[in-house]
């Protein structure tokens, strides 16, 4: 699943290499290639951008019942959404209060009234409070309080549970995605159920940032995704990056597909009730910075995110939900619906597949030293929006060499610091 950025459709003849949208003048360089291959700013980005910043776990169906619980971890954090016996959603860190083993290890599951963590046995009751500990006379007396697991900020938003581990510099996820919210609220996602696994996930070979560059732009659909240039090549816009968020909506091209998958989807996918004609032949996308998307079709929805396990390992992980509606029953309108959602799912994985490819030779680039920096297109100001953000969050971004060893974190406290003072 991917996100593809282009301003304006691709059957307008540009007079002048301006694309409407995008400022006269504008530095086409992108980040400089250390910042792909530094140590010391992987560090960095985990503290500022991905424990600072919102992260979707996954979605309220994947703990559909009281002592249902999903994991997810990032960063070198590890967070626990469970269901609890009043039927709420909770988060906590996944971190036993006696030595620090994950209290639940299964990315998904269901316990009875209680966690209890595999390590010596202590148990935990659904709102967090420590229950029983193995041999109580062994310890002081605990304080359930005190010595239950530590919560952690979440916030469910059109039934997507965000969750962020320490405080950072955006507001709630409802006043962040407040622009998208009438928009969003047209495809009933609170009440989207979750289809197979609580999450796919992908490990590749690439900084997370390559992902991210690729996924930031639609300059390569057409020549890279015949499946999606195919679906809606002549009418795909994107929004921009605007306080955090990007909107992207392609409507379908009025064509028949060429492409079997496509030219298939086109014409099984059926007329969804709940949604008005704008929307029920288009896919939309809301980008949110750092590095995820959450994307609504007309059949189902969902989200993907990437995150680094490494300067040259990524984790690209995503979920899909989609209405109860059909699923059981055998009329056409399920079974058009089935199928449109198993061809959307063909034409997402072929797209992923080839921005994998993408992505890694990205990655190659930046350790070459025959790479110079880029030459944005107008067509590629995504990568721009984003990387001004990543800018504005860690300021040494914008240095063209590395500081010297050692030196990343304190070059950007001190940038930081210089900003501030300038009030910039
Ligand atoms: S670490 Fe959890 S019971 Fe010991
Ligand atoms: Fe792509």
């Amino acid at each position: 699943m991917n996100k593809h950025i282009c301003p304006l459709p691709e059957s307008i003849a540009l007079e002048k290499s301006q694309v409407s949208g995008t400022p006269e003048n504008w530095d086409r360089s992108g980040l400089p290639a250390w910042a792909y291959t530094s140590d010391e700013l992987l560090e960095l980005e985990k503290e500022q951008l991905f424990r600072r910043h919102w992260q979707i776990a996954g979605h309220v169906s994947d703990a559909p019942e009281p002592g249902n619980y999903f994991c997810f971890d990032v960063a070198g954090e590890r967070a626990l959404i469970v269901r609890d016996k009043q039927g709420a959603i909770r988060a906590f860190h996944n971190v036993c209060r006696h030595r620090g083993s994950r209290v639940v290890s299964d990315e998904k599951g269901k316990c009875g009234s209680a966690l209890v963590c595999p390590f010596h046995g202590w148990s935990f009751n659904l709102d967090g409070t420590l229950r029983s500990v193995p041999q109580p006379r062994s310890f002081p007396e605990l304080d359930p309080e005190e010595h239950g697991l530590v919560p952690l900020e979440f916030e469910v938003w059109h039934g997507f549970v965000f969750v962020r581990f320490k405080p950072g510099p955006q507001p709630s996820v409802k006043e962040l995605l407040a622009r998208h919210e009438p928009e969003v609220a047209l495809y009933k996602a609170a009440s989207a159920v979750s289809h197979g696994e609580v999450s796919w996930s992908q490990t590749i070979k690439a900084n997370w940032k390559c992902v991210r560059d690729v996924d930031n732009e639609g300059y390569h659909v057409p020549i890279a995704h015949p499946a999606l240039q195919d679906l809606y090549g002549s009418t795909y816009f994107d929004e921009g990056w605007q306080d955090g968020t990007n909107r992207s909506f392609g409507v379908f091209n009025a064509r028949k597909g060429r492409l079997w998958s496509t030219r298939h989807y086109l014409s099984i996918l059926p007329e969804i009730p709940h949604l008005p004609d704008s929307h029920r032949r288009a896919w939309l996308y809301i980008g949110i910075f750092p590095n995820q998307v959450m994307f609504f079709y007309p059949e189902g929805l969902g989200y993907y995110q990437e995150y680094p396990t490494g300067v040259v390992e990524t984790v690209i992980r995503g979920g899909y939900y989609c209405q109860p509606i059909g699923d059981s029953e055998d009329s056409d309108y399920a079974r058009r619906l089935r199928a449109a959602r198993y061809l959307a799912g063909r034409i997402d994985g072929d797209t992923g597949n080839e921005d994998v490819q993408l992505t890694i030779w990205s990655n190659e680039a930046m350790h070459s030293s025959g790479f110079k920096d880029f030459v944005l297109s107008d067509l590629e100001y995504g990568v721009k929006g984003h990387h001004d953000q990543l800018r504005k969050v860690m300021p040494v971004l914008s240095l063209s060499e590395a500081p010297a060893s050692g030196m990343v974190e304190a070059t950007n406290a001190a940038m930081q610091a210089a900003r501030q003072e300038a009030g910039a």
